[in-house]
């Protein structure tokens, strides 16, 4: 209680966190890169980083939430979903561009980036609650090392 008063999160939902602000960085050092090569490879590691946690994500927490009795927690699990798609086929537009400098790429980034930010302020909003209510501590804290080893096995196979 005292954590989540502190703002702290617990479990998962630091894991959570933390990858959320590595891929916010990430984002922001492509936008701010003016070298093609430093541009590039960044993109590659943020759409590794970006795909690998939704994926581990969906089968860790949104797939206990589809099945919450909670008519909010399915929704939103619905909802992050489909925003998950989103963000992947907008990275999938984007890896098909091999111009990353021109100004057509430069908009799809700041479409990626719009994004990414709105399902992070819904996730870490309402989705955090949703988690809280359904979970105790103890589940949180298996559900993260759960999470951890999901994005480990999924990064080897290269997203
Ligand atoms: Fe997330
Ligand atoms: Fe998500």
């Amino acid at each position: 209680m005292l954590k989540e008063m502190l703002g702290i999160a617990e479990g998962i939902l630091q894991d959570l966190h933390d990858d959320h602000e590595v891929v916010a960085s990430l984002i922001e050092g492509i936008a701010d890169s003016e070298d093609q090569w430093e541009q590039n490879s960044l993109f590659q590691e943020m759409r590794a980083k970006l795909l690998t946690h939704s994926h581990a994500e969906d089968e860790v927490l949104y797939r206990r939430l589809k099945a919450s009795r909670h008519e909010t927690s399915r929704k939103f699990a619905q909802e992050g979903e489909r925003e998950h798609q989103l963000v992947e086929q907008q990275l999938q537009r984007m890896s098909a561009v091999d111009d990353k400098m021109s100004d057509a790429w430069t908009a799809q980034l700041t479409e990626l980036q719009k994004l990414v930010d709105h399902h992070v302020d819904e996730e870490e909003s309402t989705g955090f609650r949703c988690a809280r209510d359904e979970f105790d501590k103890d589940e949180l804290e298996t559900m993260g090392t759960e999470f951890q080893r999901r994005k480990d096995e999924l990064m080897v196979g290269a997203v």
